[in-house]
């Protein structure tokens, strides 16, 4: 298909505990730009080769974890589209009118089964990736790439309960593929869900928890595996706290890193992974394989992996 409907993950609205260590860690460090603070103290970030105004909103507040997540759509006609059947499906909408969220257009809002707030959108202030449109090149000025060389916001694992009905939303409103899933080996019951929208092996997942509304991680894509040993180098250096050292997921594919920012937020940074398309077959793990599906150069089952999120 060609990508219609819902497109990308394009914001993911983070609360951080010290406004201060979060902008040393999401900026300085791991290079995003910040972009502007809202007259609510609010930061916004965007990675390189990004068009769009940002793409990570930041709030100081007594507690870590998501406030919100939001993917943009192809065009205002797909939100009126998909408003009636996000309603029909059984979700509350509640519409935002254009420019209550800074650089935006209008915006639909309604809670996931799991319990995390979700918004689409279908136009946000395009401010480039410094390259240009006509006759771009290749390669931005210096220091326009810098800190673990961030391309793009990629995705988000998010943790919470009835996750088969989020994905079901997905899936049967949002026309997403379910690209893998781990299942538990006796009773079969789904354990996490990966759905793509896109020819990336997933642009959403899901984990099921005990509570809903729980943010797993947010993840930033890297141009190369190198990067992620760079990234790796620089996390040593800085001394930001590692949950799992550069590793490859079984699921996905991706050769990734895990880390926390200052707040206790689990961040990702990742390259590689297959191309998926809607052809694909859906793969599926079981948990006599949960070692190799989620780190698939030692096997090892990580507890804090499994068990720590934020929200
Ligand atoms: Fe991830």
């Amino acid at each position: 298909m060609a990508l219609r409907g819902l497109l990308r993950l394009g914001e993911v609205a983070v609360r951080v505990l010290d406004m201060g260590e979060a902008r040393e860690h999401y900026g300085k460090r791991m290079g995003l730009h910040e972009v502007m603070t809202d007259a609510a103290g609010q930061v916004y970030f965007k990675a390189w080769d990004e068009h769009d105004h940002h793409c990570l909103v930041l709030r100081e507040a007594d507690s870590s974890g998501m406030d919100y997540f939001a993917f943009k759509v192809f065009d205002d006609a797909t939100l009126d589209e998909l408003e009636p059947k996000i309603r029909a499906f059984g979700l509350q909408v509640e519409r935002i009118a254009a420019g209550v969220y800074p650089k935006s257009g209008r915006r639909l809002q309604f809670m996931l089964p799991s319990g995390h707030l979700m918004q689409l959108y279908a136009h946000k202030e395009q401010i480039g990736n410094s390259l240009g449109v006509r006759n771009p090149g290749v390669l931005p000025d210096e220091g326009v790439i810098r800190g673990f060389r961030i391309n793009r916001l990629d995705h988000a694992l998010l943790g919470g309960v009835n996750i088969d009905e989020s994905a079901r939303l997905f899936r049967e409103v949002f026309g997403f593929d379910l690209s893998e899933r781990l299942i538990d080996a006796e009773g079969g019951q789904s354990l996490a869900l990966f759905l793509s929208c896109s020819t990336k092996p997933h642009d959403i997942a899901f984990v099921l928890q005990p509570t809903p509304g729980r943010f797993h991680h947010v993840s930033f894509l890297l141009e190369s595996e190198s990067d992620v040993i760079h990234a790796a180098d620089l996390i040593g250096k800085y001394r930001i706290p590692v949950d799992v050292g550069p590793n490859r997921h079984g699921v996905t594919r991706g050769m990734t890193i895990y880390f926390f920012d200052p707040s206790g937020n689990r961040n990702e940074v990742f390259s590689g992974g297959y191309v998926h398309y809607p052809d694909t077959p859906t793969l599926t793990w079981d948990t006599t394989e949960l070692g190799h599906a989620t780190f698939a150069q030692d096997n090892v089952v990580r507890e804090s992996f499994l068990t720590v999120l934020t929200g």
